[in-house]
């Protein structure tokens, strides 16, 4: 792999390539066959499936939009503990973002929103070893300069219909994996409160009470916390404490 390095941080490997099926596919077969440093990273111009959460499919017109997966060995963290690496990787994105524009938020529990619209989102595929996490492969999509969206994602945006203009893709991409190695850094010296506390500032609709829906029921809540392991913990109109994992409840947009 060709090694870059960004400000005065240590290196970490980079690999760019024109196309392949998924970064997170292309880093795993990487990562089980050469033991590749923390950070090391894959970005491609184009996917042939990219993946999304859900099982969906991740849209992105060639060349234009920050494709890209990395790699981290967070032994240290208990698989009940898992969400903080969400959580750390959501922030460093909103960081990023926030030198752009304002109305920028994380939606519960990692996607990126500018507004009601979705500019980012995060699949995250973790190798356990016990009750510990051996290997974690994130992959980022993040639109950038694509200007029109064909899938049937529901509501799309990309960074240059936010600001104006067309925005630098790599300078991005080493902004957003400086942030990620601070923050690792940081959880690593164990300030995970802190890393907790600022997605919680972060989280879209994270104030007032808001419209969910759980199945066919429809129900208006706030948003109390998300816990360790990523349960988010909403509060219904008669003082009830619901929790849901991911794909259990969903925003009315
Ligand atoms: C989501 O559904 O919100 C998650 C989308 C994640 C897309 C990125 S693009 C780079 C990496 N490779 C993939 O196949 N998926 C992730």
């Amino acid at each position: 792999m060709n090694t870059t390095s960004s400000s005065n941080q240590p290196t970490f490997n980079l690999l760019h390539i024109e196309e392949t099926h998924s970064t997170n596919n292309y880093l795993t077969e990487l990562c089980n066959k050469e033991d590749l440093a923390e950070l090391s990273t894959v970005v491609a111009n184009y996917q042939t499936s990219g993946r999304g959460q859900r099982g969906n499919s991740w849209e992105s017109e060639r060349g234009k939009n920050l494709l890209f997966s990395f790699v981290l060995y967070p032994d240290f963290i208990k698989i009940k503990q898992q969400f903080i690496i969400s959580q750390l990787v959501s922030l460093a994105i909103i960081e990023t973002l926030n030198t752009f524009a304002s109305g920028f938020s994380i939606k519960w529990p990692n996607d990126i929103y500018w507004k009601e619209k979705k500019i980012a989102g995060i699949l995250i595929e973790n190798d356990l070893i016990g009750d510990k996490i051996g290997r974690c492969i994130v992959g980022i999509g993040l639109n950038i300069n694509q200007t029109s969206f064909v899938s049937d994602a529901p509501n799309p945006i990309s960074l240059q219909q936010i600001i104006g203009e067309e925005a630098h893709k790599s300078e991005i991409l080493h902004t957003i994996l400086d942030r990620i190695r601070f923050n690792l850094l940081l959880l690593k010296e164990g300030n995970a409160a802190d890393i907790k506390s600022l997605y919680m500032q972060h989280l879209f609709r994270g104030k007032g009470k808001h419209y969910f829906k759980e199945r066919n029921s429809v129900f208006r809540a706030h948003i109390q916390g998300v816990n360790d392991d990523g349960l988010l913990i909403l509060v219904d109109e008669s003082e009830k404490e619901r929790g849901y994992y991911f794909k259990e409840v969903s925003f009315i947009l």
